[in-house]
C-alpha cells in the first residue's frame, strides 16, 4: 500500500514542501531514495524502534521511502515523524485520509518521544501558504509555529499521540498564540537600562547619536571603564521593533534552533556578542549544514565585537560584504543560501596593549609605536565603516557613589525615535536608504550642505587634527544626525564641531 505525508525542507530562512511517499510491499528491506543526507538515512533505525515502542508491529515487508522533489537536499532529523506516520499509513495503522491536510514533522527518539526541530516557523509559514489545515510538531516547537495565523498548530509529545489524533481516537491540545498581544506585551522589555550607568554623559550622548542615525560606533577605553556595560544597553535605546522586523528576526532564530519552548516571538532587538575566537562560519554563517551566523542572529539588532583587535583579520574581512548589502550569501556546490544580516555594529577596544594610553591617572607602559600597531590590527576597510569613535574614561570610584540618578533608556529612545522619523521622511523616495548612516556620497552632498562658516570649521579641523579625507563624509553624516536630534534643518557650527570630536582614531596625533 502507498501513503503520502508532507514535510518541509529549510533553505536559508524559508521552507519548501517535501512529500514523503512510503510504499510497503512484499519482500524484505528498507530503502530510502530522494537525496537524503546521512542523518535522514539513519532515521530508519529511529523510526522502526519508535514505531515498535509505540505498540505497532512492522511485518517482514519491503519498505521504500521516497523524498520528493529529488533535487532538494534533505538534511537533519526532522523527517523522522513524517516518515514514521507515512509507514503507519502504508501499513493501514493510521487513517491516511487526514495526511494531506497536515504538515507533520519532528525528530523521534527510540521510544517514540518527540524532540524539537529547527525551523518550525518557516515550516508553519510554508504550510499556511499551501493552505494546509494544520501542522503537527513536537510540543517544544508549538508556540514558535503558532504565531502564524489561520493555521491549526498541534504540539505533540510522542508518536502514539500523533497516530491516535490522526485516527480520531485521541486529542492533542491546539496551541493558540495571540501574536499581536504577545508582541506588544514584551516590546521593549529590556534587561539592561542606561539608568544603571553612572556619569559617562558624553559617552551616552555619543551612543544616542549612533542610535539616532544607525551609525556604527567603536568604544575605546581602559579595562573596567564600562565599555561592555554601555554597549549591552544599546538595543534599549533603538526604536522598537516593528512586527515585520520581529517576524524576520524570529525566523532566523527558528532556523538556528534558538527559540526556547516558552518563546513565540522575538520582540526585543537582539544583542549578539561573539567571542573573538569565533570561526568565520560562526560569525557570518555557513558550515556543513548551513546555519545562520552571529551577524544574522543580530539581524535588526546590535552586533557587539568586544576586544576588536583580538579578532582574526580574516573574520573581520568577511564582515565587509554583509555590512554593505545587509544580507550574507553562502555558496554551496549547487545552491546559494541567503540570510538577512542588517545589524548595527558596536565595537570595543583597549587603546593599546597595556590598556592605559590616554588614561587620566595611570601611565601607559607600551613601547613607542605599540599604540599604532595595536590599532592597525583592525582592518582598514572595517574601520572605514565605523562613523563614531568614542573615548571612554573611567568614572572615579568616589564619583560612582554620589552620581545623580541617570536618564532611563526609555527617555533617550523617545529622542531617537523622533530623529528617525525625520530621516524616514527625508529618504521616503530612496527605498534602499532608511537612515543617515546609509547615505551614499551623493546623498551626503545633497542633505549635508554646509554654510561658509561651517566649511571654514571643517577645513580648519581637517588641517589641525590631520584628519584623513575618508573622515570627511562620516563627519557630515554624523553632523546631520546631530542636527536631526534637534529637529534642525540646517547643520550649524555646533552640530559640526560635535561631529568632529567623534573621529579620535583618525587624528594623526593618535598613538604619538
Ligand atoms: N559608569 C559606571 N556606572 C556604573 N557601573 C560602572 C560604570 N563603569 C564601570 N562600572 C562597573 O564596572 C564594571 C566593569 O565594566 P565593564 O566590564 O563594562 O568594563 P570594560 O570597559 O568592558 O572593561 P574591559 O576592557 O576589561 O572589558 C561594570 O560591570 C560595572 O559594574
Ligand atoms: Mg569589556
Amino acid at each position: 500500500m502507498l501513503a503520502k505525508t508532507y514535510g518541509s525542507a529549510i533553505i536559508g530562512v524559508n521552507a519548501v514542501s517535501v512529500t514523503v511517499e512510503v510504499n510497503v510491499s512484499s519482500g524484505m528491506g528498507f530503502n530510502m531514495v530522494g537525496l537524503p543526507d546521512n542523518a535522514v538515512k539513519e532515521s530508519s533505525q529511529r523510526v522502526i524502534s519508535a514505531i515498535e515502542y509505540s505498540g505497532y508491529k512492522i511485518p517482514g515487508k519491503r519498505i521504500i521511502i521516497n523524498l520528493a522533489p529529488a533535487d532538494i537536499k534533505k538534511e537533519g532529523t526532522a523527517y523522522d515523524l513524517t516518515i514514521a506516520v507515512g509507514i503507519l499509513g502504508a501499513l493501514g495503522e493510521v487513517d491516511s485520509v487526514a495526511f494531506d491536510r497536515y504538515v507533520i514533522m519532528g525528530e523521534l527518539s527510540l521510544d517514540g518521544t518527540l524532540r524539537p526541530i529547527k525551523g518550525a516557523l518557516p515550516i508553519a509559514i510554508e504550510a499556511r501558504q499551501r493552505h494546509c489545515k494544520g501542522i503537527i510538531l513536537p510540543e517544544a516547537n508549538a508556540r514558535e509555529a503558532a504565531i502564524v495565523n489561520n493555521l491549526e498548530v498541534y504540539g505533540a509529545s510522542n508518536l502514539k499521540q500523533v497516530a491516535d489524533f490522526l485516527n480520531n481516537e485521541g486529542t492533542i491540545p491546539q496551541t493558540i498564540v495571540d501574536t499581536r498581544a504577545e508582541f506588544t506585551q514584551s516590546l521593549n522589555n529590556y534587561e539592561f537600562d542606561f539608568a544603571d550607568v553612572k556619569g559617562q554623559a558624553n559617552v551616552k550622548r555619543a551612543l544616542e547619536i549612533a542610535a539616532a542615525g544607525s551609525h556604527n560606533a567603536i568604544l575605546i577605553g581602559p579595562p573596567g571603564s564600562g565599555k561592555t556595560m554601555l554597549a549591552k544597553r544599546m538595543p534599549s535605546i533603538l526604536p522598537p521593533l516593528t512586527l515585520s522586523e520581529s517576524l524576520e528576526t524570529t525566523q532566523i532564530y527558528s532556523v538556528a534552533g534558538k527559540m526556547r519552548k516558552e518563546d513565540s516571538l522575538i520582540s526585543i532587538r537582539p544583542f549578539r556578542s561573539p567571542h573573538h575566537t569565533v570561526s568565520d562560519a560562526g560569525l557570518c554563517g555557513g558550515g556543513t549544514y548551513p546555519q545562520p551566523g552571529e551577524i544574522s542572529l543580530a539581524h535588526n539588532g546590535v552586533l557587539f565585537l568586544d576586544e576588536l583587535p583580538e579578532f582574526k583579520r580574516t573574520a573581520l574581512e568577511v564582515l565587509r560584504q554583509p555590512m554593505e548589502e545587509r544580507h550574507v550569501t553562502i555558496s554551496r556546490a549547487k545552491t546559494t543560501i541567503e540570510y538577512p544580516a542588517s545589524f548595527m555594529l558596536i565595537a570595543a577596544m583597549n587603546p593599546c596593549p597595556c590598556g592605559y594610553y590616554n588614561h587620566p591617572t595611570i601611565a601607559c607602559t607600551c613601547p613607542p609605536g605599540a599604540v599604532h600597531r595595536y590599532l592597525n590590527k583592525v582592518s582598514g576597510p572595517l574601520m572605514d565603516r565605523i562613523d563614531i569613535h568614542i573615548e571612554v574614561t573611567p568614572v572615579p570610584v568616589a564619583e560612582l557613589g554620589r552620581a545623580l540618578p541617570s536618564e532611563p533608556s526609555a527617555v533617550i529612545r523617545e529622542r531617537v525615535i523622533a530623529a528617525r522619523a525625520i530621516q524616514t521622511e527625508r529618504f521616503k523616495n530612496n527605498p534602499d536608504v532608511h537612515c543617515n548612516a546609509q547615505m551614499t556620497s551623493k546623498l551626503t552632498r545633497q542633505y549635508c550642505q554646509l554654510s561658509d562658516q561651517c566649511r571654514n570649521i571643517m577645513e580648519a579641523a581637517m588641517n589641525r587634527l590631520g584628519l584623513s579625507a575618508r573622515a570627511y563624509d562620516r563627519i557630515l553624516r554624523v553632523a546631520r544626525t546631530i542636527a536631526d536630534l534637534e529637529a534642525s534643518d540646517q547643520i550649524t557650527p555646533t552640530h559640526l564641531s560635535e561631529a568632529i570630536t567623534y573621529r579620535s582614531l583618525d587624528r594623526d596625533s593618535w598613538g604619538k
